[in-house]
């Protein structure tokens, strides 16, 4: 058992560079939005690995032997939370990290379009981020949860109070459900606003082009007046 923990503590190492990743990779999603499309859709991020503890429980749960192999088949040890302040922010997202050929998308698990029967909300990715340390390459898993605000505070607070409770008692699971439901609601509604906004920037934007366009036009018909009337040489 020692040992193992020795060997665990090794392996966080390759843990610890596969988060470094990908929050880097995530911060340049995030300026990448800044610089061309003028606004940052995620609100923040909270990166974390499992505590031996945890990655022990976890395989106790699955009813596997405590071992390297066992652990390092587990998804979640790496784990990323992008908080986004709009629902349509989930999907420029995931687009993004889709787009990002570093990034090897295993599984996606849409609690969005169908949540989880306690009401839970967000989307899921499972990827592998390749490692290298000491000439040893490793593909690590990590599990990317992306939510808006209102879906983060939700499952806060129901991860507080309800999670893994094994409260089975319907009344209370219904009392949950309904909060969640509400959530979904407020969400779905400023969703729309944001979308009526993209809307409005996009033939904002395509209004300035277009006084731009028509600028240099009557620039370049100055220039060549000028030069029809150049007669120096
Ligand atoms: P875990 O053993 O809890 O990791 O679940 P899993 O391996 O079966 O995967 P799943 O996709 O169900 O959940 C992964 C993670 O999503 C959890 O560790 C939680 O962080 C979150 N999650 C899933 N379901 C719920 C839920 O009903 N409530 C809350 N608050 N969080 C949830
Ligand atoms: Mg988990």
């Amino acid at each position: 058992m020692k040992y193992q923990i020795k060997e665990f503590e090794k392996n966080i190492l390759y843990y610890e560079t596969a988060k470094r990743q990908l929050e880097t990779y995530i911060t340049a999603i995030n300026n990448e939005f800044e610089v061309i499309e003028d606004y940052n859709p995620i609100n923040h991020i909270t990166t974390r690995i499992k505590s031996i503890e945890s990655i022990v429980g976890k395989l106790k749960r699955k009813n596997l032997t405590i071992s390297l192999k066992n652990a390092e088949k587990l998804t979640d040890i790496v784990g990323a939370r992008i908080i986004v302040d709009f629902i349509e922010n989930i999907y420029e997202i995931i687009n993004k990290i889709k787009a990002n050929k570093n990034i090897e998308i295993v599984e996606e698990r849409d609690y969005i379009t169908k949540p989880k029967v306690s009401g839970y909300r967000a989307y899921h990715l499972i990827v592998l981020i390749p490692v290298s340390i000491d000439g040893i390459n490793k593909d690590i898993y990590c599990e990317i949860q992306i939510r808006t605000i209102a879906m983060d505070f939700w499952a806060t607070n129901e991860h507080k109070l309800n999670y893994k409770t094994n409260n089975h008692d319907l009344v209370y699971q219904k009392k949950w459900q309904e909060t969640a439901k509400k959530v979904w609601d407020l969400d779905k509604s400023m969703n729309e606003l944001f979308l009526e906004k993209k809307k409005n920037n996009i033939k904002h934007d395509k209004n300035r082009l277009n006084i731009e366009l028509s600028f240099l036009k009557s620039i370049d018909k100055f220039g060549k007046l000028k030069r029809l009337g150049d007669t120096s040489g």
